[in-house]
């Protein structure tokens, strides 16, 4: 049984649990998030021994040169030694320039940082050394150097919570870009379909702008589902894109009718709304952000009704804690 090393302590690890639960019931605080190699939160350096490449998936060939891993991702084949990152090895300072409540329980974020990125790929925004969540970008890269994201509130929430009560000119650590869920089309002609669910619009929003800026012809649907008009946001916004760019067509849905339903939402299950529509799906780059479960039955949907899988592309955020 390979042991593992951290802090002085041996442990034994054993060879079917993933090196962070290991950690964790030995009694160790060690950050982590998502527990699915998406968020890069449990990132860790072996100072002694080899990763298994299977925890190195997705970084970069920096990081990996540096012997980093993710512990929710590492089932240890031999002994290892293993630290934590110091926070600036991995994270970078950003300010925020702006905190506006966007919907019931949903606020925008912006912040300025130094960083590159596409629209579409996600970051992980960092309270303390320990409490980090993944949020996608809702905007292009700009000159300004500001970054959007939108953030569901959830009372109490570690970091959704705290974030909100942040102020202007505030920082906070910021870790990424990561993930591939992005514009990335070479024709201009393709058609485009868009379909998101609750805050699941913030990284289509960022690649519909950046399809946009690139100029892109072939017809575009974003198809926008909530679960009442409460969490419905940005419909103006979306609007005057598609009044502007007529080659954006949109459709908004929620669960739960309303009195104050706005004109054009319809009260219908999101995959009854795309799948109403007469799209070309063989053809189509087909974007989906939000909830798992949703998300899995939309992309087995769409292509038992001709979409190409290697067309579809999703990034799905798990969070094991609020
Ligand atoms: S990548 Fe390991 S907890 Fe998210």
């Amino acid at each position: 049984m390979p042991v593992v090393t951290y802090q002085s302590e041996t442990i034994d690890a054993t060879p079917d649990a993933p090196l962070l639960d290991t950690l964790l019931d030995a009694g160790h605080r060690i950050p982590h998030s998502c527990r699915s190699g998406v968020c890069h939160s449990c990132m860790m350096i072996c100072q002694e021994g080899t990763p298994p490449q299977a925890a190195q998936n997705g970084l970069k060939p920096a990081q990996k040169r540096q012997n980093m891993f993710l512990a929710c991702s590492c089932l240890p084949t031999e002994d290892m030694t293993v630290v934590l990152p110091d926070q600036s090895q991995i994270t970078s300072e950003a300010t925020i320039t702006d905190i506006t409540w966007l919907a019931k329980q949903v606020y925008r974020l912006k912040v300025r940082a130094d960083m590159d990125f596409i629209a579409g790929q996600y970051v992980t925004l960092w309270r303390d050394g320990e409490t980090g969540r993944s949020y996608s970008i809702a905007n292009p890269p700009n000159d300004d150097k500001e970054i959007e994201f939108h953030i569901k509130h959830i009372p109490d929430g570690a970091f959704s919570d705290w974030a909100h009560k942040l102020t202007v000119g505030d920082t906070l650590r910021i870790q990424g870009p990561m993930g591939e869920c992005c514009y990335g089309v070479d024709d201009v002609e393709c058609p485009l379909v868009f379909i998101g669910t609750g805050t699941g619009l913030a990284p289509l929003y960022g690649i519909i702008q950046d399809a946009i800026a690139h100029e892109h012809q072939g017809e575009m649907h974003a198809f926008i589902g909530a679960y009442n008009t409460d969490t419905l946001y940005y419909i103006n916004e979306l609007k005057a894109l598609s009044s502007k760019h007529p080659q954006l067509q949109l459709h908004f849905s929620v669960l739960k009718p309303s009195d104050d339903q706005p004109d054009g939402v319809q009260t219908l299950a999101l995959d009854q709304l795309v799948l109403d529509q007469p799209l070309p799906l063989k053809q189509s780059h087909i974007y989906l952000c939000g909830a798992p479960d949703i998300i899995e039955k939309l992309r087995k949907q769409l292509f038992l009704n001709g979409a190409s899988f290697q067309r579809i592309h999703a990034d799905v955020f798990v969070h094991s804690a609020p």
